[in-house]
């Protein structure tokens, strides 16, 4: 009992210390960028507030598409204590801005132009009636597989481009005994995959009445029970230990050989260049097969949590830093992702990056740009989470394809 009391009292002062250490002319980040690469380029950020003397209080909280962040953003704002800034996607900013959360940035954005250069795409997620909400960082998209380049070649495995492709791909490594797919088994990985695999299966057209128009017809079509045997495949084609397991560790399986392809957003190319990595030698990035057209979408934004009335000037400086050119350059070179504005160069980008900046720009003007279901942009909160019980279920068995394509019907009927 006493040592209970003790730890408990350690425990909520511990808290105590971490909130009262926010000083005035600090930011505290809240935000689940916690992997080797990710935690490279948010360096690029920390650094830039640094030289402005904004503090940095870091509020890392693991988990990719950051369903457990926003757990936590959801706790700190009932105790009347929200984190100044906090990394977020698509429906949730708005669902933020339609609760009166969050601060107006439009002095700021107004100042700096950003209705000229932010997408239309984005400004979608940024904006709320009228008032700039959140920051834009990035583009990111879903629709890309990674590969092994040395595995590929020691099997006489060229880059595929039809799924037909990927399926022999597959099972010459599967008969080579190499690992085909790298996969982490979490309903965020199963609904990343899956937004390419349906893109592939249904097509931009079918993605977007599926996806974005909710439309019944489409959820349950044959199209969606060939996107859901197309899981099933892959789900035969990963390793027996791919349960539970982090992003970065499948992707690391792709960097050390012991896997051939990973289909994951571009965040995965942060992994392969923080290990030293170079795409076109040591791995090849290229757009899910069926989908070289597509794009899906999502993008990183901090939005900043209204503390009082005004924008303090710790979040305008944060605001201005991650619009600013040049951060938008240096960060999505570490990142993976691509520049939220339409006018920065492609000069210091890989040869990965340059193709994602010419597939955006693309996409976006022949209308196959499309939000990520995965990631929060196709679809509120409550549908998208019940893809991810739909997907997931499939994918570890309980359904077979059939069955959940009518749960998927059923469920985003009941969710929307
Ligand atoms: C975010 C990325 C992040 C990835 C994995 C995505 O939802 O947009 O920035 O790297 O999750 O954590």
């Amino acid at each position: 009992m006493r040592i209970f009391t003790k730890t408990k009292a350690a425990v909520v002062g511990a808290l105590l210390a971490s909130t009262s250490m926010v000083q005035a002319s600090d930011v505290e980040v809240l935000h689940w960028w916690t992997s080797g690469g990710e935690a490279a380029a948010l360096n690029v950020l920390k650094q830039d507030l640094e030289s402005q003397s904004v503090g940095w209080q870091d509020m890392p909280v693991a988990g990719g598409g950051g369903e457990q962040a926003m757990t936590v953003l959801r706790a700190r704002v009932t105790a009347g204590n929200p984190p100044t800034a906090v990394q977020a996607l698509g429906f949730d900013i708005l669902d933020w801005a339609n609760q009166g959360a969050l601060a107006d940035l439009n002095e700021v954005a107004a100042k700096e132009g950003w209705d000229a250069v932010v997408p239309d795409a984005l400004k979608a997620f940024a904006k709320a009636d009228g008032k700039w909400v959140s920051a834009p960082v990035n583009v990111h998209s879903t629709n890309w597989v990674w590969a092994n380049k040395a595995v590929l070649d020691a099997n006489g495995i060229a880059q595929p481009t039809s799924w037909d492709d990927f399926v022999s791909a597959v099972e010459a490594l599967k008969a080579a005994g190499v690992t085909p797919i790298a996969h982490g088994g979490q309903a965020w990985q199963d609904a990343t995959v899956f937004d390419a695999v349906a893109m592939g299966a249904l097509g931009p057209d079918g993605y977007k009445a599926a996806f974005i128009d909710l439309d019944s017809a489409t959820l349950g079509s044959d199209a969606m029970k060939t996107a859901f045997d197309r899981m099933a495949f892959i789900r035969d084609n990963v390793d027996d230990n791919f349960s539970g397991r982090d992003w970065n560790l499948a992707t690391a399986m792709v960097i050390n050989g012991e896997a051939g392809f990973q289909m994951m957003g571009d965040w995965a190319k942060g992994e392969f260049l923080n290990a030293g990595k170079v795409p076109g030698e040591d791995f090849l990035c290229f757009r899910f097969p069926g989908t070289a057209e597509q794009v899906t979408f999502n993008a990183d934004q901090f939005m900043m949590f209204d503390q009082g009335g005004e924008v303090s000037t710790e979040q305008a400086a944060l605001a201005s830093a991650i619009l600013s050119p040049s951060f938008q350059s240096a960060f999505n070179v570490v990142k993976g992702s691509v520049p939220a504005r339409t006018d920065v160069s492609d000069a210091d980008f890989d040869a990965c990056g340059k193709q994602g900046m010419k597939d955006l720009a693309a996409a976006a003007s022949s209308g196959n740009l499309f939000g990520s279901m995965a990631h929060g942009h196709a679809a509120p909160a409550s549908v998208k989470n019940a893809v991810y019980d739909v997907v997931t279920a499939h994918f570890n068995g309980e359904y077979d394809s059939e069955t959940a394509v009518q749960e998927l019907v059923d469920a985003v009927e009941i969710a929307k």
